[in-house]
């Protein structure tokens, strides 16, 4: 038997598969995907993106993916087609990677961030009075924030915008390679790198500078950091206004797993397979790109009740193992996640009141999954 298959467009040219539908509705195209999939009683079926390639959603396949460092490769996949993304830590296949992670995270783990939670909390602007987009609030206020844990709040803010601003824009603007913008980035990383070689500062510029090959890592991991923090963000102010019920700090963690379950910035993960792969009884050749959806598993009926209800007092039970990676998971979980969290609460706590006035919540899939927006809130 074979995997199977979304249908094709009869209308687009054979040659094209399914590309066409992969850049203007993912979402429809996954979901068809895995409908066929659950019809034949599996976890996997295919489409065809110019290569051959697999999309899985079971939390067995997930665990597969992301505990077999040394057949689900990271360098050509989709990271590496992706300028902001290719290179550094995201790219580093094992064995090397275990190496490279291993330095950097001290730098980003919980004891260490704590440190610069004040300096946060003082960065933090009152929110707006009056009616304000929480979308693109959510995109300045994550900026600024970055800019505090990495930089001490030293780096140009200006260049900062002009260097994350395309990663939220439609495709091929993420793609395209901006050489004038990633020199003048590069040129202000040596300028505060070089400040810390005789004064350390409370922020993460000061550990990664120690690393080897730290200015590729501090240039990837901000782009990773960036628009994923800011549509978590956006969602959960979001989230709050709808709902003053859940408007108090002891809320907040399970609305912020909440809206990374229904939400997943990485709402999609891939791979390619570096070795033949059998998975139940299916030959994948190797070279294969190997996709995990996190959009899918954490909308899969079988494994969450009313999944796609947003609903936080579910989190009063833990879900099942490899259902929820809204960080990923194994050696390649992602780096910033303790910092992603600490963003996300000293954000929410410090917010007012509010109460959502209008706005178009539907997800919208690009590099990270996030609001379509705008998303109008005030103080209530
Ligand atoms: C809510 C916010 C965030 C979400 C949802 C998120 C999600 C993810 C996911 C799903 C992965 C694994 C991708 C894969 O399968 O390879 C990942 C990896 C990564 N993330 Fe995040 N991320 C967030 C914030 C951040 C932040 C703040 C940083 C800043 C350091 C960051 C840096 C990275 C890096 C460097 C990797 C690659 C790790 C490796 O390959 O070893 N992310 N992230």
């Amino acid at each position: 038997m074979t995997l199977p298959c979304p249908p094709l467009n009869p209308y687009v040219p054979p040659a094209l598969g399914h590309l066409p539908e992969w850049g203007a509705a993912p979402l429809a195209l996954l979901d068809a995907g895995a409908g066929a999939a659950r019809a034949a009683g599996l976890d996997l079926f295919t489409l065809q993106l110019g290569r051959p390639a697999v999309v899985g959603f079971s939390p067995e396949w997930n665990r597969a993916v992301l505990t077999g460092p040394a057949t689900f490769r990271s360098r050509g996949s989709f990271s590496s087609l992706v300028p902001y993304l290719n290179g550094g830590v995201i790219v580093t296949d094992a064995p090397e990677h275990a190496d490279r992670r291993s330095k950097l995270n001290p730098g980003f783990s919980r004891a260490a961030l704590a440190g610069m939670t004040d300096a946060l909390r003082r960065r933090l602007s009152p929110f707006p009075a009056g009616p304000t987009d929480a979308l693109a609030w959510a995109d300045t206020t994550v900026r600024q924030l970055l800019n505090t844990a990495y930089f001490a709040g030293e780096f140009d803010d200006a260049l900062l915008a002009r260097f994350l601003a395309p990663l939220r824009r439609p495709f091929p603007a993420p793609l395209l390679p901006r050489p004038a913008t990633l020199a003048a980035v590069r040129r202000e990383l040596l300028r505060l790198g070089r400040a810390r070689a005789t004064r350390s500062r409370p922020d993460l510029l000061t550990a990664l500078v120690q690393q080897p090959g730290w200015m590729e890592d501090t240039r990837v991991s901000l782009a990773a950091a960036h628009d994923t923090t800011t549509h978590a963000l956006a969602y959960a102010v979001w989230a709050l206004a709808q709902r003053p019920d859940l408007q108090t700090p002891e809320q907040h963690p399970a609305v912020i797993k909440e809206v990374l379950r229904l939400y997943p910035p990485g709402w999609m993960g891939s791979r390619r397979l570096g070795c033949d792969l059998n998975w139940h009884g299916h030959t994948l050749p190797a070279g294969t790109l190997a996709l995990y959806s996190t959009y899918l598993t954490h909308r899969d009926p079988a494994l969450w009740e009313d999944p796609d209800t947003f609903r936080p007092q579910r989190w009063a039970q833990k879900p099942p193992a490899w259902a929820y990676l809204p960080f990923g998971g194994g050696e390649r979980t992602c780096l910033g996640m303790h910092l992603a969290n600490l963003l996300l609460g000293e954000t929410l706590a410090a917010l007012p009141p509010l109460r959502a006035l209008a706005g178009n919540a539907a997800p919208l899939p690009g590099l990270t999954l996030g609001p379509e927006g705008p998303l109008w809130v005030e103080r209530a």
